[in-house]
């Protein structure tokens, strides 16, 4: 049986951790914060993703995967680990340079190791510079030398699956696979082949940094085109969802849908990491990044202006994660949006999200702020805010918002209705 140490273990080390289990293999997880390890030695998944406690229950009732602080000798380590930015929108690769330095003494001759996690250019050699620091015994593969003799192969093989359809995609997806050397990349996708059924394709570790960064910003640019005209459109008394619809007949437009802004641990953050890479030549990329996250400050804005029209208004406020159907609140715009107007003096804030269990940390401490039902929220409210598209609202019928004045950030009252069905007043951004 083989080993491997999965080091890191939230949204996308748990997932693979689990589904490399399944396949037989003996896996063992590694992370820091030991309220995870613990969660995860008693079978439970600590966050939401369908399917994922049963593979996690299946994986760890019959001792394929545990759970520890320290990484242990493998025959492959895949390092999946946070790669936020720090201020000045610069990357952060201290986690990953810990989680190295962790490996270092355990990696042996013949030992694989994968950085998963997404990274700036440039991030796999210095993985493999810092390993060979450590380990003077072995050697390690350089850029310069494809065909040197190596004791240990080092990869980038970034993850591209989607919160909400993860175990799907972690088998169905093509991967890219950079490795330092053609061998190297040889090894890492000889280690995916275990459950991926989609296609590996070949590059080296600088492209595939590279290629993952530019799928984020791909993404971020679109959705900031689509973010810029709900502005426009919210100036001059168009409605943005209903444009979109129409340019979308024709054949060779596709525009994305508006939001909140831009969330996540990915898409919000990525992109920064080839604007500091090569800044001169990034201006679409950060004029995107800057649209973005300039959207929840027009939402605020827009509920601003209806708010000073009650003295005191009650605002339920629809959704608190970063996008639909998922329970992650990292760089959640919609969050921001409602910590904001819980600044606000007089207002009182319902929030009403059914993927989180209870008020963000953030804003336990305002008295003005209460976790409600979607009834609730629909009763007591002046004001509705309508900040993420979960599933169960959009079942929502638009007539419940009679009476309500409502901030349509999320599209949720898209849909063409009738006259007398509409709210008493809707902003649609
Ligand atoms: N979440 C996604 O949808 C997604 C998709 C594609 C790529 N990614 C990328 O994958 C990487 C991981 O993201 P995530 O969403 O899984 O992050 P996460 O925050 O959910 O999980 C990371 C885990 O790593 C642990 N950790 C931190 N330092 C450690 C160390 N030195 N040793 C062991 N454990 C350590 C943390 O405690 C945490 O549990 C990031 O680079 C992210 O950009 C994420």
């Amino acid at each position: 049986m083989k080993k491997l140490c999965m080091v890191g273990l939230g949204y996308i080390g748990l997932p693979t951790a689990a589904m490399f289990a399944s396949r037989g293999f003996d896996v063992v997880g590694v992370d820091i914060n030991p309220a995870v390890c613990e969660a995860i030695n008693e079978g439970r998944a600590h966050f939401h993703e369908p399917d994922l406690q049963m593979l996690l229950s299946a994986a760890v009732s019959t001792h394929r995967l545990r759970a520890q602080p320290e990484p242990i000798e493998a025959d492959a380590y895949i390092i999946a680990v946070p790669t936020p930015f720090r201020e000045g929108n610069k990357p952060d690769m201290t986690y990953v340079e810990a989680a190295t330095k962790s490996i270092a003494p355990h990696v042996r001759a013949g030992s694989l190791v994968i950085l998963e996690s997404t990274s700036p250019v440039g991030s796999t050699e210095a993985m493999a510079a810092t390993l060979a620091a450590a380990r003077p015994d072995l050697r390690f593969p350089t850029l310069k030398d494809n065909s040197a003799t190596i004791d240990v192969h080092v990869a980038h093989c970034p993850e591209r699956i989607l919160p909400g359809q993860m175990l799907r995609e972690l088998v169905a997806n093509d991967r890219i696979i950079g490795g330092m050397t053609d061998a190297c990349s040889k090894a890492a996708q000889e280690l995916y082949a275990n459950f991926v059924s989609g296609r590996c394709h070949f590059t080296d570790a600088r492209t595939a940094e590279f290629v993952k960064l530019t799928e984020n910003a791909f993404r971020d640019v679109n959705i900031a085109f689509a973010n810029e005209l709900s502005m426009i459109c919210d100036r001059i008394g168009v409605d943005v969802w209903a444009a979109i619809q129409l340019a979308n007949r024709h054949p060779r437009v596709n525009i994305l849908q508006p939001g909140a802004g831009v969330g996540g641990h990915c898409i919000a953050v990525d992109p920064w990491f080839i604007v500091d890479a090569a800044p001169e030549e990034s201006r679409l990329i950060r004029t995107a990044r800057e649209v973005n996250d300039h959207k929840p400050m027009h939402v605020l804005n827009s509920i601003r202006r209806h708010a000073d029209r009650f003295k005191t208004p009650v605002i339920a406020c629809y959704g608190v994660t970063y996008k639909p159907d998922v329970d992650d609140l990292r760089e959640s715009p919609a969050l921001h949006i409602v910590e904001e107007i819980a600044r606000w003096e007089n207002v009182k804030i319902l929030v009403c999200d059914p993927f989180i269990e209870a008020l963000p940390k953030s804003l336990v401490a305002n008295k003005n702020v209460r976790k409600v039902d979607a009834a609730t929220a629909l009763k007591e409210s002046d004001i509705a805010v309508l900040l993420v598209s979960h599933g169960s609202f959009r079942q929502i019928e638009a007539n419940q918002f009679l009476n309500k004045v409502v901030v349509d950030a999320a599209g949720l009252l898209s849909a063409p209705r009738r006259v007398e069905d509409a709210p008493r007043s809707v902003s649609r951004l």
